[in-house]
């Protein structure tokens, strides 16, 4: 018997990274996992169903989650994951990036979580466990120059995080905050300042990095806990990030 047997899982970013390993491993442990992500062939060579949107466009969202019960029925464990992160010294910085940071990772977590609200809800009303499972970073609590904005958009998971947790927890609905430390992925690569994308790497040189897989399986073994137990918050980082 695998922990998320009779599980259905949406996982917003999987077409790397730790989406993608996150979709791995739910379905790993029995659930069935519809993958959502811009680039869909990628998502094809998943174990899901594989659903190509932005999640920036409310109208598309809306759309995917109707594919996603018809298909695959009513979700009960939602991972917005999808994230951007373009940094920049703040005198050069491009609004478009800003645009791309907040429509993404704040406005499109918010799209996720609001077309899914009825399915968790309905789910933790017949006992069953519902998550909502929103990626921050450690960058939502600590200071990282030239990253700013990308930062405040992780400290708006936390509080959004926090706020939710208060309203629907009560309605049996685990919100929870996953805050990754470094980790080896594609985030960063479409960086337009190569000086502060050299540093990135630089960073992820210096020391072991976490693999995407080392957050997905902290993902799942939350997930897999019992309903009247919520990991409300989970700060994941490589040992040597201290
Ligand atoms: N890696 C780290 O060190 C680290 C640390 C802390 C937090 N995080 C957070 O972890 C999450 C996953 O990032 P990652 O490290 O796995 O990076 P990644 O490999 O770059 O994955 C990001 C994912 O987000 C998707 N995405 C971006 N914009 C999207 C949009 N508009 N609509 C739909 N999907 C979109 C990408 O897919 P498409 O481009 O195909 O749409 C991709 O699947 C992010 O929220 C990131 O901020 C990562």
């Amino acid at each position: 018997m695998t922990t998320l047997q009779n599980r259905i899982a949406v996982v917003t970013g999987a077409t790397s990274g730790i989406g993608a390993a996150t979709a791995g491993a739910l379905a790993a442990e029995g659930a069935k996992v519809a993958a959502f992500g811009r680039r869909e062939d990628r998502l094809k060579e998943l174990d899901a169903l594989p659903v190509g949107v932005d999640v920036r466009d409310a109208v598309a969202v809306r759309d995917a989650a109707d594919r996603v019960r018809a298909e695959l029925g009513r979700p009960d464990l939602v991972v917005a994951n999808a994230g951007v992160m373009l940094g920049a010294p703040f005198e050069e910085a491009d609004p478009a990036e800003w645009d791309a940071m907040i429509g993404t990772n704040v406005t499109g977590l918010l799209h996720t979580a609001r077309v899914f609200v009825d399915d968790l809800l309905a789910a933790a009303a017949e006992g069953r466990p519902a998550d909502l499972v929103l990626v921050g970073s450690v960058g939502g609590h600590q200071v990282f120059p030239n990253y700013a904005v990308y930062c405040a958009t992780k400290a708006a998971v936390a509080h959004l995080t926090r706020n939710l947790r208060a309203e629907l927890g009560p309605r049996g609905v685990r919100v929870k905050n996953v805050e990754p430390g470094i980790t080896s992925t594609e985030l960063g690569d479409g960086m337009r300042d190569l000086s502060i994308k050299e540093q990135l790497g630089q960073w992820r040189n210096g020391l072991e990095t976490l693999r995407a897989e080392d957050i997905a399986a902290g993902i799942a073994w939350a997930a897999g806990m019992p309903a009247r137990m919520n990991v409300a918050e989970m700060i994941i980082v490589p040992t040597a990030q201290g």
